[in-house]
């Protein structure tokens, strides 16, 4: 899809979308025809301008129908970032769904409400989001998808918004991409080609370690969730040294796990058909890196993934042993299930001692309990710094992905504690809940003296149904989160 300032005046649109603030009258200049309309219906009270309203018009202009979509936003000043991001979501997708393939966003009519860069770069972020589809294994009915979106904008810095909002939205469709595949498909191999390809594209080093190198690297915690599929662990690391030599290294470390079966603590069958999405947190690294090359930020960041899959075979690792992992710590692995934490571990080792991370962001679809705790909207997120989790929810603020903080509470810690090893990899038996905690506090163990921070996105990563800005599927979750944050740590 092609978006554009508009430049030129006189030309025909399918759609026409308005941005009204509360009780704001109609202030850029439309077709008398439209205009008409479009008073009489907010005369009427059929459209107020509410937060989040969306009222749909279809006319007759000129010889053909056209298509106007009323966008609420709000009390002038007071709408928060995801609200107006939300709003023009929704009249993307009306948009869409009312057979348009040019639209026109009359984006200068809400100046008040939407001045900010952030927020009008997360406004043509929506337009983008909003006609991603995932329609390669549809052979008939593909939904409609809009062709062009022409912006009448006359923000200052407009045009520097529409390439940022170009490059953030591929990443997170990439990202979205690499979900959806089903993983008879994406396998290890394949993430670490799609990891390369995308590195040649942007001038990134990326390098794939296969399972003797792996070996090599004492990374048995990882290599022993992998251990039960034919399809080989590969670590992939994506290099990117924008900034001054003598600047912190940050590591960025995506749970790849593309397949989680539960292992032999088999998950239910209701809970395996979207497993291969348990690989989310690798796609959020993966995209976000290909942002933060493209945008050439003056950061130096290494991106970290353990792909491997979690699967039952006569191989497959059994709950009762006991793993070395690559920090040299022993790990009672008693739930099979609790596999993204023993591949995390290894990782965020490995991203400290042979990547030189100084600190490390680890994003992780880690535990079900996150969604019983904070809903399928808000990620959690755990740390050891502050000033690291400031830095995440003033970068959740500018990308509108919510996060909130959970504490990494010391005083859970004596659950995981082993009698045979050093720690155990699940509390089963225990009674203390506070699951998303316990994943933290397991990883916490391997950060050594590092700040980090560790973001759970199981109740985020999937769309269970269509919402505004992502059709149901992968969600693409965190991968502006983390982009946004390595662009914060930069300035
Ligand atoms: N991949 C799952 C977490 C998950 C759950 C992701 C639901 C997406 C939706 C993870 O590997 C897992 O199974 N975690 C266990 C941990 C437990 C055994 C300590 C869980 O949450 O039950
Ligand atoms: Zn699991
Ligand atoms: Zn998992």
């Amino acid at each position: 899809m092609e978006l554009i300032k508009l430049t030129q005046q006189d030309t025909k649109y399918d759609a026409l979308i308005i941005p009204f603030g509360k009780a704001m009258e109609l202030a850029v200049s439309i077709p008398e025809g439209i205009a008409s309309s479009v008073d009489a219906a907010t005369k009427a009270g059929l459209f107020k301008g509410e937060s989040e309203e969306i009222y749909k018009l279809s006319m007759l202009w000129e010889d053909k129908i056209v298509n106007v979509v009323l966008v609420g936003l709000g009390e002038e000043g007071k709408a928060d970032n995801r609200s107006v991001f939300i709003a023009f979501s929704k009249a993307f997708t009306a948009c869409r769904d009312l057979k348009a393939k040019i639209v026109r966003v009359a984006l200068d009519n809400a100046k008040a409400c939407a001045k900010d860069y952030d927020i009008v770069e997360k406004i043509c972020e929506a337009a983008l989001l909003a006609n991603y589809q995932f329609d390669c294994y549809k052979s008939e009915a593909k939904i409609n998808t809009v062709e062009k979106i022409e912006f009448e904008a006359s923000f200052d810095r407009f045009e520097e918004a529409l390439k940022e909002a170009k490059i953030c939205a591929e990443s997170t469709t990439i990202a979205r991409d690499l979900i959806n595949q089903p993983p008879m498909f994406m396998t290890p191999a394949q993430l670490a080609e799609e990891a390369k390809t995308i590195g040649k594209k942007c001038n990134m080093e990326v390098l794939v370690f296969h399972k003797p190198d792996i070996e090599e690297l004492g990374m048995n915690a990882f290599l022993a969730v992998g251990k039960g599929s034919v399809n080989t662990p590969k670590l992939i690391v994506m290099r990117y040294f924008g900034g001054r030599d003598n600047k912190e290294i940050i590591g960025l470390v995506g749970k790849g796990v593309m397949y989680d079966s539960g292992g032999y603590s088999l998950k239910p069958p209701s809970s395996l058909p979207t497993m291969h999405g348990d690989m989310s947190g690798a796609a959020a690294v993966i995209g976000a890196m290909k942002a933060i090359a493209q945008m050439s930020l003056k950061a130096n960041v290494v991106g970290i993934i353990a792909a491997c899959e979690n699967r039952i075979s006569g191989d497959a690792y059994l709950p009762g042993d006991i793993l070395k992992s690559m920090a040299g710590k022993y790990i009672e692995m008693n739930n099979s299930d609790a596999e993204g934490r023993l591949t995390l571990a290894d990782a965020i080792t490995y991203a400290i001692r042979e990547q030189k991370a100084d600190k490390v962001i680890d994003i992780a679809t880690l535990t079900g309990a996150v969604i019983t705790a904070l809903g399928n909207k808000t990620a959690g997120i755990i740390s050891n710094d502050d000033e690291l989790t400031k830095l995440a929810e003033k970068a959740s603020r500018i990308s509108c992905e919510k996060v909130w903080r959970l504490p990494a509470d010391r005083e859970l810690r004596h659950v995981l504690n082993s009698s045979i090893a050093d720690i155990k990899n699940s509390a089963m038996g225990s009674s203390a809940g506070g699951g998303t905690i316990l994943g933290g506090l397991f990883l916490q163990e391997f950060v050594e003296d590092k700040p980090w921070l560790h973001i759970d996105i199981a109740g985020t990563n999937w769309a269970q149904e269509d919402l505004p800005y992502c059709i149901k599927g992968g969600v693409g979750f965190g991968t502006s989160l983390l982009y946004n944050m390595i662009k914060l740590s930069s300035k």
